[in-house]
């Protein structure tokens, strides 16, 4: 039995092997080279993790950047789009904050060996005298400073790569002359854009470009690649949840380049799978209505024949070993990815000296003054003593111990956590960063439920909100951070005994 289950293992691994077509594959030829891209990074070092599948990580970038780098093929390494901040306009009391991050940020790019960024329209707004800050430390090419073009030249093994960045809204007889120009002893012609889906149609739709790389789409899971005129429109998602690879085989300059990705090969195969199951459908519906004329009906069954012999065709391998082709794949990030350790350390690093730096900066920082009518938030320890049970059953619900969730990762100052995992946070009489009742008000207590309890707690009869409205929970639970929220779903799970719910009998 056991010898039989070899030899079933060692046919399966034959299997692996072989291409669909049933040939023994050729060892894999070594790429010519790999381009890897990241876009609309945001400056995300890392996701919040408040979701259930929270992806990226700069640390997990790091490290399969690290795998792509196995020695065999050249590897150019670009990142476009909003890259080292996620907004334009900087609320004063978060510029340190966002300039540290920016700062950590670009250090790890350095590291990473990225060959160039085009930095987006985030990045561009912020003060020059930053940027000339930030960029003087990284060894990387900043593309696009000043003007609207700007050629880069980098060998990679045998290829001589022109890499163009192009700032938004750049004329069409700009771009033109700027790839023009690029020609020249060049191998390939790589334009990294910043912009919407038009500034990279416009783009391809120059002679001479083979890749367009897009910046500034900001959206979530990447398409596969996409023609644009004759070349190529690639994209790798944002905020580092994952990025794209591009093994490029070159054999003819100035060839157009077939792409036989898997990634776009499946992507075909299920957009006909739709296309067919919708025809085929709406065939038979008219077949039984019996009322649509005889030719109609034999075209419509002939487009289906089509798209059915169109789908076969995709199944079967197109080898075109002599044109120029590519393979590009997308690497999602998840939770489980590895990670690079010492990218990791200086994060770690990273976040305790924004952590410090805040609780210093902000230690003034006093909460609003309350309003004629308005009451003062008390903390959850306050409500404990006529309502033991609730607060028993609080404590150690995820609500009681929001706040440890930060004081884990050192964020428990940082702006961009603090606000949901305190109690009344920003409000008049309620907390701020550094401010919450010598620690009363940390943690979601009663309050951010209930309302600011001070009157309740001197007198029960002054009512507080008794049942909390769906709109209260979506100031913390939105779509960003808690993307299962359901209302009722939630909500069921906090009425229990003690707390909603009569006690348990002892
Ligand atoms: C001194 C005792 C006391 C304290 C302290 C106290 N409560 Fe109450 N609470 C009561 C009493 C008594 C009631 C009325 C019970 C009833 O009507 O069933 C009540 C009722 C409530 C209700 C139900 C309201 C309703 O309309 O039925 C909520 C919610 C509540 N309290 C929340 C809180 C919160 C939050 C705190 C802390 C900020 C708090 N209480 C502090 C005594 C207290
Ligand atoms: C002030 C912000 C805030 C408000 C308001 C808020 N929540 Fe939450 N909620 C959180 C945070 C933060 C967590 C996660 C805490 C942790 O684990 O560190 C959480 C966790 C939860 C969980 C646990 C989820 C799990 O996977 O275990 C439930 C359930 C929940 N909230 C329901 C609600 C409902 C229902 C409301 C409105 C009635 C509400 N919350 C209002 C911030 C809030
Ligand atoms: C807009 C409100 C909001 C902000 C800002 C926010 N969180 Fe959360 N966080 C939540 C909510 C809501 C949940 C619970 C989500 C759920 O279970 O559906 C949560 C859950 C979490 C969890 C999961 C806890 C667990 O035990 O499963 C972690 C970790 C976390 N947050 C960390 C952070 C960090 C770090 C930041 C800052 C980078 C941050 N949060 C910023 C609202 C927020
Ligand atoms: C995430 C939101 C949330 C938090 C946090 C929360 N509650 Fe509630 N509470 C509710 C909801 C929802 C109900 C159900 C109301 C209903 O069924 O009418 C409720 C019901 C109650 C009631 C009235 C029902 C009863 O058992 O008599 C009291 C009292 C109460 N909560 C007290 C507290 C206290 C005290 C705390 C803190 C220790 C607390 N709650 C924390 C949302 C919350």
């Amino acid at each position: 039995m056991r010898c039989f289950l070899a030899i079933l293992g060692l046919a399966l691994c034959l299997g692996c092997s072989r291409d669909r077509s049933g040939k023994k594959a050729a060892e894999e030829p070594v790429p010519d080279l790999r381009l890897v891209l990241v876009t609309d990074l945001k400056g995300y070092l890392e996701p919040c993790g408040c979701t259930s599948n929270p992806l990226g990580g700069i640390d997990r970038l790091a490290a399969q950047v690290g795998t792509l780098r196995d020695g065999k093929s050249p590897v150019v390494l670009l990142v476009a789009g909003d890259t080292f901040f996620d907004t334009s306009q900087l609320a004063p009391a978060r510029v340190d904050q966002a300039k540290r991050n920016a700062k950590t940020l670009a250090a790890i790019l350095d590291r990473l060996e990225v060959d160039a960024v085009l930095p987006g329209s985030t990045d561009r707004a912020q003060p020059p005298a930053f940027l000339r800050e930030l960029s003087r430390g990284t060894g990387f090419a900043w593309l696009v400073m000043n003007g609207d073009t700007e050629l880069l030249r980098i060998s990679a093994g045998d290829l001589r790569l022109a890499v163009i960045g192009v700032r938004e809204g750049t004329s069409s007889e700009t771009l033109a002359a700027a790839v023009g120009t690029a020609q020249a002893e060049t191998d390939l012609t790589i334009v990294l854009v910043d912009g919407s889906r038009r500034d990279a149609n416009r783009v391809g739709a120059i002679d001479g470009v083979d890749f367009v790389v897009q910046g500034g789409l900001d959206e979530d899971a990447p398409a596969p690649p996409h023609r644009v005129g004759r070349a190529w429109a690639l994209h790798a998602g944002r905020q580092g949840q994952g990025l794209t690879v591009v093994d490029l085989y070159r054999q003819k300059r100035g060839e157009p380049f077939v792409d036989r990705s898997e990634w776009s090969r499946r992507a075909r195969v299920e957009q006909l799978a739709r296309r067919i199951e919708d025809l085929a459908s709406r065939i038979a519906g008219w077949e039984q209505a019996g009322d649509v004329n005889r030719a109609d009906l034999d075209a419509q069954r002939a487009r289906l024949a089509e798209l059915e012999r169109e789908r076969q065709l995709l199944d079967a391998p197109a080898v075109e070993a002599d044109s120029n082709s590519f393979f590009a794949r997308w690497i999602e990030l998840p939770k489980k990815a590895p990670r690079d350790e010492g990218v990791a350390k200086l994060m770690r690093k990273h976040d305790k000296a924004v952590n410090e730096a805040n609780r210093v900066a902000f230690a003034n920082l006093k909460p609003l003054p309350l309003g004629p009518d308005e009451v003062a938030y008390v903390g959850s320890e306050a409500c404990s003593a006529c309502h033991q049970q609730a607060y028993a059953w609080w404590r150690n619900h995820a609500h009681g111990l929001a706040y440890l969730t930060l004081q884990q990762r050192n964020k428990e100052y940082n702006l961009d956590c603090v606000s949901c995992h305190v109690t009344g946070y920003e409000q008049p009489g309620g907390s701020t960063v550094t401010h919450n009742l010598d620690g009363a008000l940390v943690n979601v207590g009663c309050e951010s439920c209930h309302g600011p309890g001070a009157a309740h707690t001197k007198n029960p009869e002054v009512p507080v909100v008794r049942d909390t409205p769906e709109s209260t929970c979506v100031t913390c639970h939105n779509e960003e951070h808690s993307d299962l929220f359901d209302y009722e779903a939630y909500r069921k799970t906090l009425v229990v005994p003690g707390h909603g719910l009569p006690p348990l009998e002892r």
